[in-house]
Parts: C-alpha cells; structure tokens; sequence
C-alpha cells in the first residue's frame, strides 16, 4: 500500500515535530529520513508529524480556498508592459541579492509547510503524501536554483591576447511568460518563476485555471521574502485567452511552459508568427512513458514499481507509467501478482481529514478529466482485456476513477496521453531492440522504466531509448531536484531539464564584453 502504515497513538506523540525540511544538496532529501526513493508514505518524519498535518487540512477545510479573481485580456496586457517597464531595475539588482530571495522563500516554505500542503490537498485533490513531497520540491527548486545561479550567472573572465579583456556576462531576457499545469501547482508554478527571476527576468505567472490559489499563495510568499511587486505579475485565467495573449504580447521575451504537447504546439505557432524579436520556449510536455520488464526482473520489485508509477498520484503525473511491457515468459504471474496488489490500494477523498492519511489514490482533478478518462476505460472495457480494477466506492464514482488495468494486442493501439491511474499491459518477445524501437515510435520521450537483473541490457535498453529519463530496478516517478534533472524530448518537450544545472541558462541573454585595455 502507498500510505504509511499505523502508527500506534503513544508512539506518535513521543515522536518529534517533522524537523524543517531543509534540503541539503547535493542530497535534497538527505535530512528527511528517506532511505528509498519516494517513500514518503513511509517517511517516519511524516508519520511524526501526522497530527500537525491533518490539522492543517482540517483548519484549511473550515477556512476554504482564497481563489484569486481571474485576470482579463486587458490585464495582461497592462501587466505586460508594466514588468517590461521594471526588468531593467530587476536586472541590475545583484546576483546575490537575487538569490538570497530565492533562500528565504525556501526559509518561509519550510516554517508554512502543513499550510501549503493543505492547500494542495483541498485544491489539487492531492494526498498528504504527495502534498509533503511538493511542498519539499518546491523548497528545492528554490535553493538549487540559488546555488546554480550564484555559481553559474556570475561573470565569467575569458582568455584573450595581452591588451584585451574578455569577459561573458549572463542576464535576463526582459520578460519571462511562465505558463504551468495543475497536476504540480505549488512545484512546477515555483521551479517555472523562481529559476525565471533569479535569471534576472521579470515574469508574468499564469498557473492552471483549476489550481490559482496555491499559485496566489506562493507569490505572496516570495513578497514576503523581498521579491519586489514590479518583478512578478500572477495572471490566473484561461489558457486560450490569458496565456494566449501573454504568449503573443511584443514585450514577451521568453516562455517557459508545462502543459500538455498539443498547447506546447500552439505557443510555439504563435511564437513563430510572432514580428520582431525570436523567442525562446521552454516546454515541458506529456509522455507515453513504458516500462520494459523482462524474464530475470525480481517480482515483487516490479509490481511495487508498477504501482507506485501508474497510480501514485491518480496516475496524474508527466512521469507516470502508461505502458507496461512484460516478458510473455513472466507475463502470466506478473500480472496475477499484480492484481492482487491493486486490490489493496484505498480510494478515498484527502480532503475529509478524519480519513486522509489512510488514502492511496485521490479524485482526478475535474469533472472535463473524469469524463474523458471514464470514456477511455468504456473503449477498453469494449476492445481490451482487463487484467484489475481496483473497487470504488459509489460515494467517489463522480470523483474517483478505479485504478484500472488492460492488456492491449499491442503497442501501435495506444497514440495518446491518457492522463490517469490506467494501465495498459503488452506481452514481448524476442529481441528487445525491436521493443524499444516501437517505444521510441510513439514519439514521446519522457520516461521509461526497466527491470532487469542483467545489467548489460538494462544499459543497453537506456542507450536505445530516446527518452530524458530512464529508471532501472525502481519506480519511474517523483525525480529529485538536482539529483534527477528532469524532462524529455520529441514530443515530451524541448529541454533543458528541470532542476538541473543547465536549466537557467535558457532563461539569459549571453552578452561578451571585449575592451581594448
Ligand atoms: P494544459 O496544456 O491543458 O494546460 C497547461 C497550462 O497551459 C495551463 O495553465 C493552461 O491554462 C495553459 N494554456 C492552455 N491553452 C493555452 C494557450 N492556447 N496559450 C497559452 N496557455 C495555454 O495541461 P494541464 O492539463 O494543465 O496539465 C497536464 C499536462 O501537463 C499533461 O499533458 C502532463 O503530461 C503535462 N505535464 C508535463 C510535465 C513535464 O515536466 N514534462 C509536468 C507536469 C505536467
Ligand atoms: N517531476 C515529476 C516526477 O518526476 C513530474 O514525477
């Protein structure tokens, strides 16, 4: 099961207060007990500080949601021009400076961390779990983009013959257009803007329509840490009119964008017709992310992997797996095994605090989701072999959707995301080049899973696969700032990868300054 197991009531408050996540790099999580990748379900530190947490997502229940009024066209217009006005000023501020915002945003994260993770369980229908692991994501985005500026933006002396001095000088862009997804609304909305200003770019934020308030929330709290007003304009509105216009206004100097590809698309039509200056666009995309299983792989390692990939999260994450291929050899118990784990997981709202902690798989995030994930699993449930689904509760049927899983005839039958907990299933045989090479013609290139006990084709499968991130014996999801730089290629989006050490230089003009001494 994905959340932690009971903790009896003594043992609970004998137990310390959740110590400040500090992160540490070059080991984010280093403080924070985590001795397996993504366990946060399991994080004795969670467990300690359980109460404190369902009493901030209680508190938030009575309290409700402070939704920002969404913006107009006009508006963003307005905004535009107005940080187009004040990047200079921005500019010219010192590094340091610049980056001690960043460290102090990451202070103030760490003291409100039960606040903010309420916030996204009541806004974004995240578990407790998976609120803590954002809420640390963000807080190491804003530190790791401090240490990398601090270290990468600064001027940098070139050689050149005697009487000349060279020297590579990294700056702002003007403004940044940064455009982000609800499924990260704390992480990806804070990595995007904070990796934008410490660059020196003003920035105009226009988070996901479903999830504006934990956005209102952050840029209060980077205020709060000495961001000028001027520097960040939060534009909350609709993507085809608020994120168009921005996208499209002449003082545009860059897009940073997390979404789906077909809007990727869209903004870089528009950036691409746009007059004058060529802008530069960041976009991070989708995925069709499969996870190669073959004859030596350890059993029961793969079915904790598969279900931590393909439901964590209601399956709603870039990274998530969509695509399991099995070796037909182990398909058989495989996938019994399988079932039998899926039984387990719990449904359940994270919201209702009396329940919260127990929960494995929370609602998808909307009523548009629901009906179009509900209408994929229909045309399975017609043309495919169901392998598991998990039980849903009738209370949930409007929310939730059953972690589900189907074999399909093959991989050519699946073209599309499906951004949800479904799981498709195909057998392989032969030789695994040509498996890969099927993968590798869906065109998306996020992630990819591999369970092998030969290391020889585990590295072989990662040299063949044109994906950003490859994952062998473990889960394919939830990568650490700094340690896994993430993002993909072909239709999984442009690079460079965030939370890595050439993420900022995409968001700077490079300028060499040569003096005749
Ligand atoms: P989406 O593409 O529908 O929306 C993303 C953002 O774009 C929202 O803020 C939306 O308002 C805005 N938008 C929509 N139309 C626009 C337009 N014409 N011009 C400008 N902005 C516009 O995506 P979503 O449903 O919010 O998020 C889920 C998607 O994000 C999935 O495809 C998922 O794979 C992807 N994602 C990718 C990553 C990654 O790092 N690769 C991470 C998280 C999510
Ligand atoms: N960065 C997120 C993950 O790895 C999307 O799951």
């Amino acid at each position: 099961q994905l959340a932690d197991p009971t903790v009896d009531l003594p043992t609970l408050l004998a137990s310390p207060l959740l110590p400040p996540a500090r992160s540490t790099l070059p080991l984010p999580r280093q403080l924070y007990g985590a001795a397996r990748p993504n366990s946060e379900g399991r994080d004795p530190h969670i467990a300690a500080h359980r109460l404190a947490l369902l009493a901030a997502v209680e508190a938030r229940g009575r309290r409700g949601l402070d939704r920002p009024a969404d913006a107009s066209v006009a508006d963003a217009s307005a905004a535009m021009q107005a940080l187009a006005r004040f990047q200079p000023s921005w500019n010219a501020t010192p590094l340091d400076h610049r980056c001690a915002v960043l460290q102090r945003a990451a202070d103030r994260l760490e003291a409100r961390l039960d606040d903010f993770c309420a916030l996204l369980v009541h806004e974004g229908g995240k578990t407790i779990g998976d609120a803590v692991a954002e809420v640390r994501e963000a807080i190491d985005f804003c530190r790791y983009y401090a240490e990398q500026a601090a270290h990468r933006l600064a001027p940098q002396e070139l050689p050149g013959p005697t009487g000349e001095r060279n020297t590579l000088r990294l700056q702002g862009r003007g403004v940044f257009v940064c455009i982000s997804p609800w499924n990260f609304p704390l992480a990806i909305f804070a990595g995007q803007v904070v990796a934008a200003l410490v660059a020196g770019n003003t920035v105009a934020a226009k988070p996901a329509e479903q999830t504006p308030a934990v956005a209102a929330a952050f840029v209060t709290l980077l205020q709060e840490a000495g961001l000028p007003e001027q520097a960040l304009t939060l534009l909350p509105g609709p993507g085809e009119s608020v994120g168009a216009a921005l996208v499209a206004h002449p003082a545009c100097g860059g897009v940073c964008f997390t979404g789906s590809t077909a809007v990727a698309r869209a903004i870089n039509r528009t950036l691409a017709d746009r007059p004058g200056a060529i802008v530069p666009l960041i976009a991070e995309t989708g995925g069709l992310n499969a996870m190669v299983v073959d004859s030596s792989a350890l059993p029961e390692q793969v079915v904790d992997a598969v279900v931590q990939s393909a439901f964590r999260s209601a399956g709603q994450r870039c990274s998530a797996l969509r695509l399991l291929c099995v070796h037909e050899e182990v398909a058989d118990k495989l996938l019994a095994m399988l079932a039998g784990a899926m039984a387990e997981l719990r449904l359940g709202d994270p919201r209702e605090a009396a329940t919260s902690w127990a929960v494995d798989v929370g609602p998808v995030i909307d009523a548009e989701a629901h009906a179009g994930l509900s209408a994929h699993v229909a045309r399975l449930e017609a043309g495919a072999r169901r392998i598991a689904r998990t039980a849903l509760p009738a209370r949930l049927a409007n929310t939730h959707i059953a972690p589900v899983a189907y074999e399909l005839d093959g991989i050519e039958a699946l073209r599309e995301e499906v951004f949800g907990p479904v799981l498709h299933v195909v057998r392989w045989t032969g030789a695994v080049d040509a498996l890969v090479d099927r993968i590798n013609a869906m065109g998306y290139g996020l992630t990819l899973g591999v369970h092998s006990r030969i290391d020889g084709r585990a590295q072989r499968i990662a040299e063949r696969a044109r994906v950003g991130n490859v994952y062998v014996n473990r889960n394919m999801i939830g990568a650490v700032v700094g340690v896994q730089p993430f993002g993909g290629e072909g239709q999984s989006g442009t690079g460079p990868k965030a939370g890595g050490p050439h993420y900022l230089y995409r968001f700077c003009a490079e300028q060499t300054l040569t003096v005749n001494t």
